[in-house]
């Protein structure tokens, strides 16, 4: 078995940027198992952008505290969003010495009180992978295994299996210290804007591994995605509406202030479709939207026939991001010694009942930099903080079995549930269908068995 000092699951902005950091002090090798290529999951399809406070003569910490906090419904940890708001600054030199190249105007979105949000028009996400992946590639001390899926954890011995689809072989890696970082699971969901393997399969192993969760119920649902059938759903972005983009119905009558929370607006939109309405983006009055989002321009041009310019854009909520995730304390420590998680997959308490937009770019890289100080100061002292959680015990089995046909199928299952019975309003009744037919599925494979397991997490965490 190879021995690593620091493994680390997943290759977003948390795990690359984690990786980086580790690199840099030259603290010994560092292994990041990744189920796609290095650039994969959630982070390259960002499009609106980060948020940080950098201009403090005209705006200030305590208002992207605020703002922050009133998203999340007062709900938030505090202590944890100051660390998040005030890293911004630093996280955006960072950002920039690895080679992001930002446009020069910030823009505006939904819930922030001034123009903070850098961003590469909409492909920020795109611009910040391809910096972050370009010195991962340089640095010697960084093994990067691709197309790999981490499927089991033996936190007494410190190993961590993976199943390398290329090679159709299974490793096992001895690491001193692990962090997790494998995105979020919003692909759980039929109507969703993020990768496909974005199901949460490594929090199912955590979990099975008795490392506790939080809040795995708390979904957010992004107000404005394309509505055609396609996976995942095009986003479009906040930005939009922060440029003067409205929500309106087919005779054009706006149904919400677009730059609301996104949880007000998808709200909006839910509600208003729930009565038999269809709901459109009207970007129309924004001048030159072609070279202020000219991704979304291309593929709405190309793909879909739609002119942003001078039509209106047929819109739906779709499950965009997960607050909920693997509990974890100022310094990104789960409650297991040497294991850390960072970025979606954690649940650090900043976002409370909904997050603000592009906080968790920064979020992702703000706590992967409190994770490495802390393994970097302490490393080997750790010791378990929380208790056992008796709820977080093996469910399933664990066994490993190749792709079956079916498995789209089984997939699909859970998506449709999720998206019918636990959407953005729950009801008991619709819960209590949700479990049934999960109740009735049968995994025939481990990546099943653990996409069952979050999803029954999520319908219990409702509850
Ligand atoms: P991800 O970037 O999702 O990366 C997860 C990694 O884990 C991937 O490399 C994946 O291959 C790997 N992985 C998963 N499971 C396993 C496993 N079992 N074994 C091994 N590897 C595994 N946020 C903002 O702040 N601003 C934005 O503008 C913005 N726009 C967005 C637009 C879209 C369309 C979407 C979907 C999200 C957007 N978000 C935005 C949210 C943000 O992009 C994500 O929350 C963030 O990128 C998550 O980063 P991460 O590193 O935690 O995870
Ligand atoms: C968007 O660009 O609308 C997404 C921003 C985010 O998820 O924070």
């Amino acid at each position: 078995m190879t021995n690593f000092s620091y493994v680390i699951i997943g290759s977003g902005i948390a795990g690359m940027s984690a990786a980086l950091r580790l690199a840099e002090k030259k603290m010994g090798k560092v292994c990041i198992i990744t189920k796609g290529p290095l650039i994969s999951g959630s982070t390259p399809l960002a499009q609106g952008g980060i948020s940080a406070v950098t201009n403090l003569k005209k705006d200030s910490y305590e208002s992207h505290i605020l703002d922050t906090m009133k998203a999340g419904q007062y709900t938030n940890n505090e202590k944890n969003v100051k660390i998040l708001v005030e890293s911004g600054k630093q996280i955006i030199e960072d950002l920039q010495r690895w080679g992001s190249i930002f446009a020069k105007k910030q823009h505006l979105e939904g819930g922030h009180s001034f123009p903070r949000i850098w961003n590469a028009k909409d492909r920020t996400g795109n611009n910040i992978a391809h910096a972050l992946a370009n010195n991962i590639v340089k640095h010697k001390n960084i093994i990067v295994q691709e197309h790999s899926a981490a499927f089991h954890l033996d936190i007494k011995k410190n190993i961590i299996f993976y199943r390398n689809f290329s090679l159709q072989q299974t490793f096992a890696l001895h690491f001193n210290c692990l962090i997790i970082a494998t995105g979020g699971y919003s692909s759980l969901y039929a109507a969703s804007t993020s990768p496909p393997g974005n199901t949460g399969d490594a929090i199912a192993m955590a979990m099975q591994a008795g490392i506790i969760t939080k809040e795995l119920s708390k979904i957010q649902f992004h107000p404005t995605v394309l509505k055609k059938e396609r996976f995942p759903r095009l986003l479009l972005t906040e930005a939009i509406r922060g440029a003067g983009g409205k929500i309106i119905t087919a005779d054009e009558k706006e149904i919400v202030n677009p730059l609301l929370p996104r949880d007000i607006v998808s709200h909006a939109v839910w509600k208003n479709e729930m009565n038999g309405k269809n709901i459109f983006l009207d970007a129309r009055n924004i001048t030159n939207f072609h070279e202020k989002f000219p991704f979304i321009t291309n593929i709405l041009l190309s793909e879909f026939q739609i002119n942003p310019e001078t039509d209106i854009i047929p819109i739906t909520f779709g499950a965009h991001y997960c607050m909920g995730g693997i509990a974890t304390n100022e310094n990104a420590q789960t409650n297991i010694e040497n294991i850390y998680a960072i970025g979606e997959c954690a649940n650090s308490g900043v976002h409370g009942e909904n997050r603000l937009a592009s906080n968790s770019l920064l979020e992702g890289l703000v706590f992967a930099k409190q994770a490495v100080d802390h393994i970097l100061k302490n490393m080997g002292k750790n010791k378990t903080r929380f208790p056992a959680d008796e709820k977080n015990k093996i469910l399933y089995p664990l066994f490993i079995s190749s792709d079956k046909p079916k498995e789209k199928i089984f997939f699909e299952c859970i998506q449709n549930t999720l998206s019918q019975y636990v959407s953005i309003e729950r009801t008991k009744e619709n819960l209590q269908q949700a479990k049934n037919i999960f109740s009735k599925m049968k995994p025939v494979s481990t990546r099943e068995e653990n996409a069952l397991f979050m999803a029954l997490a999520i319908v219990e965490d409702c509850e």
